[in-house]
């Protein structure tokens, strides 16, 4: 056996995921809609050996801590279990871009892992049992094993056999360009599964949240299958919005915003009042990701790196699905 990198990308939902509906299995309670970026990059690399009595973790280069490396060997061991492997791995595992502080590291560090441990050991799962092992270590991770545009479906069976990520349209279809706007490198506070956990067991409109989901994964299944953006726009910014208010509803309220965060909600409808082609979305962090069409983007970029609080920019295209790659690359 022999070390296999992979690299995958980071989605961001525009119908967004939170809340379980099992947490022992992590089966999401709402179905989320999800464009998988390119630019920022999760590299992965697996190696099973006879020689290792425990699994090795190394994030960006250093020896990962306990939680990390936990969350990698449970993710592991049911990949092991499929797959029928009894060694241990190490595993290398770097991003281009901030760790846990809302860019959704943990997705295509799923992705990546998942497709490297695979083809380690010459791929005995298919893309399904892939995306059900990665939605199982992180909800959101199933999605970035795909490119373009992705649903992850809750699913209604106990044993999480239809919660499963699959693509639904390549990025070519709408090739939709991203701004994000970083406000904060510090990694977020309160991380996404003790968050859900919290607002399922607090918020006031919890099953309003869980009951609106199939209605606007549809609108926005249409909105893109027919590239009308200003449908797209309403429906994304309102799950995102709706995600954040149900958040603070919990008790205590979670706020994932600071300052530049609103001030960027601001100046992404008021460019869209202008005529500019944009909608933001917002994850469990500060940072705000504009969506906007390609002509719309070097605009965009100019006015929300002027925005008070934004540290810098960054630039996304839709990019690939979860895929492995020479060392040389
Ligand atoms: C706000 O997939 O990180 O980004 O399943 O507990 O690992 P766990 O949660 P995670 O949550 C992502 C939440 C979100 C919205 C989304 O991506 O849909």
């Amino acid at each position: 056996m022999h070390t296999i990198t992979a690299i995958a990308h980071p989605n961001i939902a525009l119908i967004k995921y939170w809340g379980k509906r099992d947490t022992a299995r992590n089966l999401p309670a709402t179905h989320s809609l999800s464009i998988t970026l390119n630019t920022l990059e999760t590299h992965t690399s697996v190696n099973f050996s006879a020689e290792l009595s425990v699994d090795q973790v190394y994030l960006n280069k250093a020896l990962a801590g306990n939680t990390f490396s936990a969350r990698v060997s449970a993710c592991l061991n049911e990949f092991r279990k499929l797959a029928g492997i009894d060694k241990f791995a190490s595993v290398h595992t770097n991003n281009n871009f901030p760790t846990a502080a809302g860019l959704a590291s943990s997705a295509s560090g799923f992705a990546a892992l998942l497709t490297a441990a695979n083809a380690a050991v010459e791929s005995p799962l298919d893309l399904r049992q892939l995306a059900i092992l990665a939605r199982q270590a992180s909800g959101s991770a199933g999605r970035s094993l795909f490119g373009g545009y992705v649903i992850q479906h809750c699913g209604q069976q106990n044993d999480g056999s239809d919660s499963y990520a699959e693509p639904l349209f390549p990025a070519k279809h709408w090739p939709l360009e991203v701004v994000i706007a970083i406000t904060s490198e510090q990694e977020k506070t309160t991380g996404s599964t003790a968050g859900m956990l919290h607002t399922a067991a607090t918020a006031p409109y919890w099953q309003a949240w869980v009951d609106r989901s199939a209605e606007d994964i549809h609108a926005a299944t249409t909105a893109i299958q027919q590239r009308d953006f200003s449908a797209l726009a309403e429906v994304a910014e309102a799950s995102c919005l709706a995600m954040h208010a149900l958040m603070q509803s919990a008790r205590p309220g979670l706020l994932y915003w600071n300052a530049a965060t609103v001030e960027l909600i601001h100046k992404i409808r008021h460019l869209r009042a202008s005529g500019l082609a944009v909608f933001f979305t917002i994850d469990a962090g500060p940072q705000v990701k504009a969506v906007c069409l390609p002509e719309a983007a070097d605009k965009v970029e100019a006015a929300l790196a002027n925005v008070p609080g934004v540290l810098r920019t960054l630039r996304c295209s839709l990019g690939a699905g979860a895929r492995v790659v020479n060392d040389a690359e």
